[in-house]
């Protein structure tokens, strides 16, 4: 998969695409992360990218013209056969990211990230160029860069060979509408608080069902919302 981001802030990016699991996955291949700066694609002389907003009112606007432009180059940049290309705006009107839609966008050879910034971008490439708008949350950030980043963390962990051991994508937290069991590590005691001693039994069979419900028992404490009618019935208390 390759992903790129139109950015008025680039330099955000190096941080966080450099470290960690994503750095290993570009590394490895399993992704293509490119961050495209919104400035080299402006017809403006004096280079702006932004302007006031027609009808007036605070703040600045994105213009149309460079995120035009930007994304016609990006789509050609990406030449293999069967390609199947996204394009996203970043936007805190769009649908609440989730992993579901995380796991349905790595189906996509081609993710293109638009990041707004200031006031927002000029309607008609939400209305004329952009596939789909997504949300990280109820909330107003600067700038789509963040968001971009937490779609970007969110999806390379899901290509398939980017995470050590495949098992640790099947147990976690939203897997089959369940958030994940609790975690323990050594020592067996700390500060007089032992582990359960379950997990220490060596008895695969036992923990697999002990995880089993307290992933359930978690999921009804914590976000009922997620079960489904079938793991209901099903809790040991
Ligand atoms: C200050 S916001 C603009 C908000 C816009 N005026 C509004 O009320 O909908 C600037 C940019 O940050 C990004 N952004 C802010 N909050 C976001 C969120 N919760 N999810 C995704 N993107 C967000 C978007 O790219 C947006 O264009």
């Amino acid at each position: 998969m390759r992903i790129d981001i139109i950015t008025i802030f680039p330099k955000m990016f190096e941080p966080i695409l450099n470290e960690s699991i994503l750095k290993r996955a570009q590394a490895k291949k399993k992704v293509i992360i490119k961050v495209h700066n919104l400035r080299d694609y402006t017809k403006d002389k004096h280079g702006k990218v932004d302007d006031y907003p027609f009808g007036g009112g605070p703040g600045m606007v994105l213009c149309a013209q460079p995120i035009f432009d930007a994304v016609r180059k990006i789509k050609r940049a990406l030449n293999v056969k069967h390609k199947t290309t996204k394009i996203i705006l970043l936007c805190p009107q769009g649908k609440t990211l989730t992993q579901r839609i995380a796991k349905r966008l790595t189906a996509y050879t081609q993710l293109i990230l638009i990041c707004g910034h200031y006031e927002g971008i000029d309607e008609r490439v939400r209305s004329h160029l952009v596939n789909e708008e997504i949300s990280i949350g109820d909330y107003v950030l600067t700038g789509g860069e963040l968001p971009s980043m937490v779609l970007v963390d969110c999806i390379t962990r899901l290509i398939p060979g980017v995470l050590g051991d495949k098992n640790s994508l099947n147990f976690e937290s939203f897997e089959g509408n369940l958030l994940e069991h609790p975690q323990y590590t050594r020592p067996a005691k700390f500060r007089g608080k032992p582990v359960p001693e379950i997990l220490l039994s060596g008895n695969h069979q036992k923990i697999e069902t002990w995880r089993k419900d307290q992933s359930l028992k978690r999921t009804i404490q914590r976000r009922p919302e997620l079960l489904t009618r079938s793991n209901r019935g099903t809790i040991k208390e």
